[in-house]
């Protein structure tokens, strides 16, 4: 063999490996940068594609746009990566650049027609592995490819199939579902995400962060604290009673959102609007603080984009309450009255009732606001006496 051909044959089995790194990345977070970088720390690949769908097989459609995405993965994926291994990586848009739900297999397909030579390797999270039946010609997929994944504790080894190669590293068990509800709701994202990341879903307000950035901006002395506190009793007693934990904490977010407006605007506010607040005059006239919650209610539509009827019902019944309350109603209603930065001595065993009796709290809380009205000599709406007297009747 002359030196030529030796060249030659090196040069072809040398072939160039690719990784592919496929997703919804609605946002991209931790979980996503340790496992592309233990498949990239495995493989040494000289090419690594992120390919983000633009809807992901079986998955609902991204919150975010496919701009923003491709601008986060920019963000919160890459900065994680080696900066060798940054050289070597690009966003693959043709899924974005499809707009339509697009299968694997087409973009494999798509990679290798193109590119015959290149050696291929896909990497997916334990959960896409796991759900393996549901991939579209999983045949030809495993001869297009090499497949790999890592264990995730919830994903137990067994349920991933064997064409699978299981990196050994472990990958933080970060969810995209989660994030994106701990966004909205506030939390704390910071171990999870990158700060690069989390400062441009800030400014741009994805994932509900625009909610939350106008109550800090707009509630004063206190109260956006009060809001993360009812927030918090309302996410638990929702995950108590079997309601969504992620309408709870939007009405709570949203409940005195009303307070934007000062005191002093809100009898005109609700007068403008033509909103329908039971003995309006009585309240403007004896009970003002009370408007808030009707006030809030609009708003929360108008200004805050919330659609959900519930949500808005719940928001305008924080106050005076209704006959026929709902357990969204309800869980609201006793979270603002007995939030852990509630100062008054009941607080704490109403929140204790909470967890054991639901519409025993609501009784109680209602009975502890009257008898707080009472105690200063404060006028009784008429809707709290004929709810109080109906509670009684009941028991
Ligand atoms: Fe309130
Ligand atoms: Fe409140």
């Amino acid at each position: 063999m002359s030196s030529g051909t030796a060249l030659v044959q090196i040069k072809y089995n040398d072939r160039v490996k690719v990784l592919l790194f496929g997703g919804s990345f609605d946002p991209p977070h931790l979980g996503h940068a340790a496992l592309l970088k233990a498949a990239a720390g495995r493989l040494k690949p000289d090419r690594i594609f992120i390919i983000p769908a633009f809807q992901a097989p079986f998955k609902n459609t991204p919150r975010a746009s496919a701009a923003d995405r491709v601008r986060l993965i920019k963000k919160g994926l890459m900065p994680f990566l080696p900066r060798s291994w940054r050289r070597i990586c690009r966003i693959e848009e043709y899924e974005l650049r499809s707009r339509r739900r697009v299968y694997t297999i087409e973009t494999v397909s798509k990679i290798r027609a193109k590119h015959p030579d290149w050696k291929l390797h896909f990497v997916v999270g334990s959960d896409a592995a796991a759900a393996w039946r549901t991939w579209r010609s999983p045949r030809k997929l495993i001869r297009l490819c090499r497949w790999w994944t890592a264990l995730r504790p919830e994903i137990p080894a067994g349920r991933i199939p064997s064409h699978f190669q299981v990196l050994r590293r472990s990958i933080p068990a970060v969810s995209s579902t989660q994030l994106r509800r701990d966004l909205a709701a506030g939390r704390d994202t910071a171990r999870r995400i990158h700060p690069r990341a989390a400062a441009y879903i800030s400014r741009r307000g994805l994932y509900g962060t625009d909610i939350i950035n106008a109550l800090q901006k707009g509630l004063k002395g206190g109260r956006f604290a009060h809001t993360l506190a009812v927030r918090d009793l309302a996410d638990a007693l929702a995950r108590r009673w079997g309601e969504d934990p992620g309408r709870a904490c939007l009405a709570a977010l949203l409940h005195d959102c009303g307070r934007i407006i000062p005191k002093s605007r809100q009898p005109a506010y609700v007068r403008t609007r033509g909103i329908a607040v039971p003995r309006r005059q009585d309240v403007i006239r004896h009970q003002p603080g009370l408007l808030h919650a009707y006030v809030g209610a609009d708003l929360a539509r108008r200004c805050f984009g919330c659609l959900d009827d519930g949500v808005l019902r719940a928001v305008e019944r924080h106050t005076l309450a209704a006959r026929r309350m709902s357990r969204l109603d309800t869980i609201l209603y006793v979270a603002d009255a007995a939030s852990e930065d509630r100062e008054h001595p009941e607080a704490p065993s109403l929140r204790r009732l909470a967890f054991k009796n639901l519409d025993a709290a609501f009784a109680a809380c209602l009975a502890a606001k009257l008898r707080h009205a009472i105690g200063r000599g404060g006028w009784l709406h008429p809707l709290s006496l004929s709810l109080w007297n109906a509670l009684c009747a009941k028991s």
